[in-house]
């Protein structure tokens, strides 16, 4: 069964052709960076009027890549949530006209199972297990019961972790996404040099939740405390503990999550699992199989939409024309063991 996908929840306009859930046939993605680079943040109404300038381009060339004509494509899949919403209903009632041009079925894919799928489009790797999706915009711990099927266990209180990166990296200018800077000025720093305080939550909160607005403002105080003298010194250590903490923090949670849940597969998903430190430690956890996707299927793309979307399709499920974008998940937050 060959799908194609379709991705546009933040700023990335992608699309996949992906045959059996696991073999890409093609890949095109078309990055708005320069768009957004001046405002140190993706701006929603700027990505969804360049959504609507690429797409139709973007899937030419994906099925022109995959040498192939719409026609032959079995199904269709499309993310309809969570993200911005006026990116999400581009690709949406994009792919809702073509299904209903070439009268083919659709379904509809949630952005943080496709995140969590991302790995298995090159390892098999079998449910259930605790899914760690890091991104820029969320940052979820959960057990994933099936490809379709998740319990989350914590969230971000405030900022997503990947937020937290580019918020830092703004202050030391170097630019957005500023989380791979980061990580490379890290390289030559110590973890240990700085202490930075670990989020305190308070009743109500769940232990796997997790919180990054504190740690990100006492960073960008030490970086100003140390702009004028020593900042040459200092960029590296502070860089390197900043990381070390925001890593050492989501390490916890999910340690702590797969002791509790009593499984000990991990599967990380979003662009901060192209986190070098987060590789490395996660990696190194005692009895723990640790699943991360490769480098450049961790940002966002359309082949974990469209190998998510055959699963999907395969068992039944479609969507109707009627589908709606969803700008936040229904009840993310509702399911604790
Ligand atoms: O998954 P993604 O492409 O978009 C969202 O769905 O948000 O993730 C982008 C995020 C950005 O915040 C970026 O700074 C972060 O992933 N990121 C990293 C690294 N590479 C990308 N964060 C930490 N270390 C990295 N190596
Ligand atoms: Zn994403």
């Amino acid at each position: 069964m060959i799908v194609l996908g379709v991705e546009t929840s933040c700023d990335e306009c992608a699309a996949s052709v992906v045959e059996n859930g696991t073999r890409i046939l093609s890949e095109v993605v078309a990055s708005q960076i320069e768009d957004h680079r001046p405002f140190y943040g993706v701006v929603p109404e700027i990505a969804s009027r360049r959504h609507i300038e690429t797409i139709s381009r973007v899937v030419e060339q994906v099925l022109e890549e995959a040498k192939m004509k719409a026609t032959e494509v079995d199904g269709l899949a499309v993310t309809y949530q969570p993200g911005l919403i006026g990116s999400l209903l581009v690709g949406l009632s994009f792919t809702k006209g073509l299904a209903f041009a070439l009268e083919k079925p659709l379904v509809g894919v949630d952005h943080i199972l496709a995140h969590l799928y991302a790995p298995h489009l090159e390892t098999d790797i079998s449910y259930p297990y605790i899914g760690l999706l890091v991104s820029g915009g969320h940052t979820v711990i959960a057990r994933v019961e099936d490809f379709d099927t998740m319990r989350v266990l914590g969230t971000t209180i405030d900022d997503a972790c990947g937020e937290a990166f580019d918020k830092v990296a703004k202050h030391y200018d170097m630019g957005f996404p500023g989380g791979a800077a980061i990580d490379r000025l890290s390289q030559n720093g110590s973890p240990q040099a700085f202490r930075f305080p670990w989020p305190s939550l308070h009743k109500g909160h769940h232990p796997f939740d997790l919180s990054y607005s504190g740690l990100k403002t006492a960073v960008v105080n030490q970086l100003d405390q140390f702009w004028n003298r020593d900042f040459e010194k200092s960029k590296e250590n502070i860089a390197a503990s900043f990381q070390g903490t925001a890593i050492d923090i989501l390490v916890d949670r999910t340690v702590k999550a797969a002791g509790h849940t009593g499984l000990n597969r991990i599967v990380v998903g979003g662009g901060v699992a192209a986190n070098s430190y987060l590789r490395k430690q996660l990696s190194g956890q005692p009895d723990l199989e640790v699943n991360f996707p490769s480098l450049r299927l961790c940002t966002d793309n359309a082949a974990m939409v469209a190998g998510l979307g055959y699963h999907m399709l395969r068992k039944g499920q479609r969507s109707e024309l009627s589908l709606n974008a969803c700008a936040r998940v229904q009840g993310l937050r509702r399911l604790y063991p």
